[in-house]
């Protein structure tokens, strides 16, 4: 039995990921500020630390008990980042670099979760990780300075690039939640979605289910070398039919209007997801139609 460290694990990732670890029998640590995440999120059986990963010293003296890191714990909102640059650098880039001290200081493995956001704008095309990276963003750029600072541990680090997750868990309520949270909540509620820009901006969504198991193997991979790959499934689709689907999905009339665009949003981001197959055998296995209908049925009983 191993007991691992995630930082962010009250968040939307972090829960799903805390309660499949637990589930295969192992313990886990989570340090948390609870800035996004929530307590309900976490397994009864997961011990939190509640504290800010900008603490170094606390990091490092939790990671001492632990086995293994795996670095979550972000402003995960490409916006709310932009909103607060100074607090979004201090936690996205500070944060990553006291994970990778506390790593290796105690000789840990350590899992990052990157983003598809170090890309930019990268085209239709399925982006593998040797493209080359242009983030558009500060979310993008300090997720890109921290996967440099990730590498200086060697074998033992492995960077996750996940594209656009979602699914049950991942809460509607901030205007920085994720689109599909976001969309769903208003449909159900009878509300009218707002479309950034003519909505034909197009991402890869991955389902937390999925992400959650290239997380798992990715910490159970033997160190052999650095490795960084991307989460995704390979399809992508514009945010506009995203709203159709949306809509068919719930059985309920969408109300939609067009917003203005959001200033620095990439237009295109789809993963080529071959090398995450070739090196841990992972391959997303949920279609969007599937994940929609699981996430609607959760939102819907969150309401009651
Ligand atoms: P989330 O906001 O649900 O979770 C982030 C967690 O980190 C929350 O529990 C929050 O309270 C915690 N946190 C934030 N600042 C902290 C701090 N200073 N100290 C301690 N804890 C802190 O986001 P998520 O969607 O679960 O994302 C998890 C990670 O994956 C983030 O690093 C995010 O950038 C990355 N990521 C997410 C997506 C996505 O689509 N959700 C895609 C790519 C990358
Ligand atoms: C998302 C993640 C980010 C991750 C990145 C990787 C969230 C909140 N953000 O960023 O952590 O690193 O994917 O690719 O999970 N949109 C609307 N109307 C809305 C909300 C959004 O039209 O009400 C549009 C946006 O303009 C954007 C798209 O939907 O084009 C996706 O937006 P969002 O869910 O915020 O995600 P990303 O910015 O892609």
């Amino acid at each position: 039995m191993a007991r691992y460290l995630i930082t962010g694990g009250c968040g939307f990732i972090g829960g799903h990921l805390a309660r499949a670890l637990v589930q295969a029998g192992n313990r886990v640590t989570v340090l948390d500020d609870l800035s996004s995440g929530r307590e309900g999120n976490l397994p009864p059986e997961a011990d939190l630390e509640r504290g800010c990963v900008t603490d170094g010293a606390r990091l490092a003296a939790i990671a001492g008990q632990c086995d293994g890191i795996v670095h979550l714990a972000a402003i995960a909102s490409v916006e709310a980042a932009a909103a607060d640059p100074r607090r979004a650098e201090a936690v996205n880039l500070g944060g990553a670099r006291n994970a990778v001290e506390a790593a290796r200081t105690e000789k840990l493995p350590l899992v990052y979760a990157s983003s598809a956001a170090v890309y930019g704008d990268a085209g239709p095309r399925p982006i593998a990780e040797t493209h080359i990276c242009a983030p558009l963003s500060a979310y993008g750029r300090h997720k890109l300075e921290s996967e440099s600072a990730v590498l200086t541990l060697g074998p033992r680090a492995t960077i996750i690039r996940p594209f656009n997750v979602y699914g049950p868990r991942q809460h509607p309520a901030s205007p920085y939640s994720g689109v599909i949270a976001r969309f769903i909540s208003a449909c159900l509620a009878g509300e009218t979605i707002t479309v950034n820009g003519e909505g034909l901006q197009s991402r890869d969504f991955i389902y937390v289910g999925d992400i959650v198991r290239l997380f798992l193997a990715a910490m159970s991979r033997a160190p052999e070398a650095p490795l960084t790959v991307n989460g995704c499934t390979g399809q992508a689709i514009s945010i506009l039919k995203l709203t159709r689907a949306i809509g068919e999905a719930c059985g309920t009339d969408l109300k939609l209007r067009h917003g203005p665009a959001r200033p620095g949003d990439i237009l295109h981001s789809r993963g080529n997801p071959r090398h995450a197959h070739e090196t841990l055998g992972f391959q997303a296995e949920v279609r969007l139609g599937d994940g929609l209908a699981d996430t609607i049925a959760w939102l819907r009983e969150e309401d009651q």
